[in-house]
């Protein structure tokens, strides 16, 4: 099978298109052949090696991940022993940052308990758009953030694959959303229902006197102090992402801003595809929908990932796999 083969640290026009062997389902295990995958700062961070961290986990000198890409949607045409949820057949979409990755392949073998049935009323291309983002925004915004309605929130970074689900899943809860962005992706963020805009390269959301009861960030831009005075009263700050620098910041002192404000900071961790059947009940009642950049070529993948890196995108960067193999 084709696949997009991460041999070595560097760029990602360094990502070589090549021929493997077509993996075999264990037990357990469920073989997907891959209609359609995103792109998600892994395979922005894990190309490039970049930051360290990445390399403690995925091999110091030399990747020991074959194939990057973290979201599938596709349809199972195997089941190894011991499957009972799913059979040949069905369509599914998931995260695969928990199971080796491989994403960006014609198929990949995934554990079941990963898995979430496609939601029926969308292409595999939005569908692919959907498990990393959603999930990060979903865990953020409602697991950690405990989100209410009628509070103010402010999302940092709205603009890319979390902001743009994350305000669908806010819509619900009666919220009024500022998000922050680059200039060029604000009109985008108005039309999907952000209450107030700015342009971070204006202006600075820690330094105008707004106070929120909740601000979820992608980027993690600001220090802890000052998120925390953009903050009511017992309000939280819940970051996704970020330098390692400015997270072990918010790790070292939220705990001590919590301490004597009350308000709290936290850095999430994802727990992939927890919360992914939540997402596609938002899908199938018509609440939550992906913003899709694309859909591209599977040989246009090291491009695309560049495309990232560089921040050009809107919503999420789709590849629907069949085109370009
Ligand atoms: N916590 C976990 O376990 C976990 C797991 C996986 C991923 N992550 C993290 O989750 C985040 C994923 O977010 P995403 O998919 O939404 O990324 P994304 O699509 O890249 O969106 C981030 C947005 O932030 C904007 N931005 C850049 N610099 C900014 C600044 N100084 N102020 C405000 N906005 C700025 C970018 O726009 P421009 O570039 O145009 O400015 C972009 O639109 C990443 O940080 C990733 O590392 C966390």
């Amino acid at each position: 099978m084709k696949a997009i083969l991460l041999k070595k640290y560097g760029m990602p026009n360094d990502l070589e298109i090549g021929e493997v062997t077509k993996p075999v389902p264990s037990e357990g295990e469920v073989l997907v052949k891959i209609h359609a995958a995103s792109i998600n700062d892994w395979d922005w961070g894990l190309v490039r090696g970049k930051p360290f961290i990445i390399r403690l986990f995925f091999g110091l000198r030399k990747p020991k991940i074959e194939i990057p890409g973290v979201d599938i949607s596709g349809t199972i045409e195997a089941v190894g022993d011991g499957v009972s949820s799913f059979t040949a057949g069905d369509e599914i979409y998931c995260d695969l940052s928990e199971c080796g990755l491989g994403g960006f392949a014609e198929y990949v073998c995934v554990p079941e308990k990963m898995l979430s049935k496609k939601p029926s009323n969308i292409s595999h291309n939005d569908a692919s758009a959907l498990p990393h983002a959603g999930i990060l925004a979903l865990q953020g915004l409602v697991e950690k953030g405990k989100v209410k309605t009628g509070q103010r929130v402010l999302i940092n970074g709205a603009g890319g694959g979390v902001g743009t689900l994350g305000i669908q899943i806010l819509k619900p809860y009666g919220v009024e959303v500022t998000g922050v962005d680059s200039g060029e992706k604000l009109d985008l963020m108005k039309s999907l229902g952000f209450d107030k805009l700015m342009d971070y390269r204006k202006a600075d959301f820690t330094a105008i006197g707004e106070k929120y009861d909740l601000i979820l960030d992608t980027k993690s831009t600001r220090s802890p102090f000052k998120v925390a005075r953009s903050l009511k009263k017992d309000g939280r700050y819940v970051t996704v992402g970020g330098s390692m620098v400015r997270l072990l910041e918010i790790v070292l002192f939220g705990w001590l801003i919590s301490l004597f404000t009350g308000k709290k900071l936290s850095v999430l961790t994802l727990k992939a595809n927890k919360g992914l059947d939540q997402i596609s009940k938002l899908v199938e009642q018509g609440q939550l929908s992906p913003v899709v950049d694309g859909p591209y070529e599977f040989d246009k993948i090291p491009e695309l990932i560049q495309y990232f890196g560089d921040g050009r995108h809107l919503g999420k960067i789709v590849v629907e796999m069949e085109k370009g193999l």
